[in-house]
C-alpha cells in the first residue's frame, strides 16, 4: 500500500514513521509512505499556501492552488489514487471500521492543513472522504495524520506479525478488550485471576469474552448498541 501525506511540516512526521509497526511495514515493502511539502507548489516567492479570508475574520486560510496543483501533480506522477482524504474536525469520526476499509486500498492521499482551515473549493472538489480523529481542534492535520496511518498500517495484511494481533483487540467486534497480564502472577499483593494460571484454554477464552463485554457495557455501552444495529 502507498500513503501519500500532503502537508507543511515534512519534517513532523520523521519520528512517528521510523519506529515500530510502520517502520517494520516499510522494511518489509508492505507499505510505502510519500511525504509532499504544499509549500513546493506556492507560486510566489514567499512561497506561501495560505492567504487572509474573504470577508474578513481572524486567522489564515489554506489557498486552493497549491493544494489543487500538490494531488494533480502526484496523481499524475505515480499512477491512479483510490481515496483522497482531508483531515478536519469537521469530517466523518475516524474508526476501526474505516482503518479496516483503508486498509484494503492500494493508494490513498491524506491531505494535512494548517491555519485555520482550508477554501471551501478544497473541500468541495478533491476530498473523496473527510475524516476528523475527535471532537477537539488541533493544530493542524498532521497528529490526525499519523493516527490515520498509525491504524491503518497495522490492518495491513501482513504488518503484524505473530506476536500481535489485531483480530482480538479493541473494536475488532465492536468490543473493547479483555483485561491482559503478566509476569509476576503477584505483584503488590494484586494478583492475576486464578483462571489465568489454569491452563485451561477454553475456560480462558470464556473468562475473555465475559470480561470484554462486561467491560464494554460499563465503559462503552454505546459499542454494544452500534452492534445490535448492525446485527438486526
Ligand atoms: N485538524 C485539526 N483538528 C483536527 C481533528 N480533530 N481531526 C482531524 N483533523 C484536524
Amino acid at each position: 500500500m502507498r500513503i501519500d501525506l500532503l502537508n507543511l511540516f515534512p519534517e513532523m512526521f520523521a519520528g512517528a514513521f521510523e519506529h515500530s509497526i510502520i517502520k517494520r511495514a516499510c522494511q518489509k515493502g508492505l507499505l510505502q509512505i510519500a511525504l509532499t511539502d504544499i509549500r513546493d507548489y506556492a507560486t510566489d516567492k514567499h512561497r506561501s499556501v495560505d492567504d487572509r479570508p474573504y470577508g474578513g475574520g481572524s486567522g489564515m486560510v489554506m489557498m486552493c492552488g497549491p493544494v489543487f496543483d500538490a494531488i494533480e501533480d502526484i496523481a499524475r506522477q505515480d499512477g491512479p489514487v483510490d481515496e483522497v482524504i482531508l483531515l478536519t474536525p469537521q469530517g466523518r469520526p475516524f474508526d476501526q471500521q474505516t482503518a479496516k476499509e483503508l486498509a484494503q486500498k492500494q493508494r490513498i492521499v491524506l491531505i494535512a492543513g494548517h491555519y485555520e482551515g482550508f477554501d471551501e473549493r478544497i473541500r468541495e472538489h478533491l476530498p473523496t472522504k473527510e475524516i476528523s480523529i475527535g471532537d477537539y481542534v488541533l493544530s493542524g492535520g498532521e497528529i490526525p495524520a499519523m493516527v490515520v496511518v498509525d491504524a491503518v498500517t497495522r490492518l495491513i495484511p501482513g504488518v503484524l506479525g505473530d506476536e500481535y494481533s489485531s483480530v482480538e483487540e479493541s473494536f475488532s467486534e465492536s468490543l473493547l478488550e479483555y483485561p491482559h497480564y503478566t509476569r509476576p502472577a503477584e505483584f503488590r499483593g494484586w494478583t492475576v485471576p486464578e483462571i489465568l494460571l489454569s491452563g485451561n484454554h477454553q475456560e480462558i477464552k470464556k473468562w475473555r469474552q465475559e470480561q470484554a463485554h462486561k467491560r464494554t457495557h460499563r465503559r462503552r455501552p454505546d459499542l454494544l448498541e452500534d452492534k445490535k444495529d448492525v446485527e438486526d
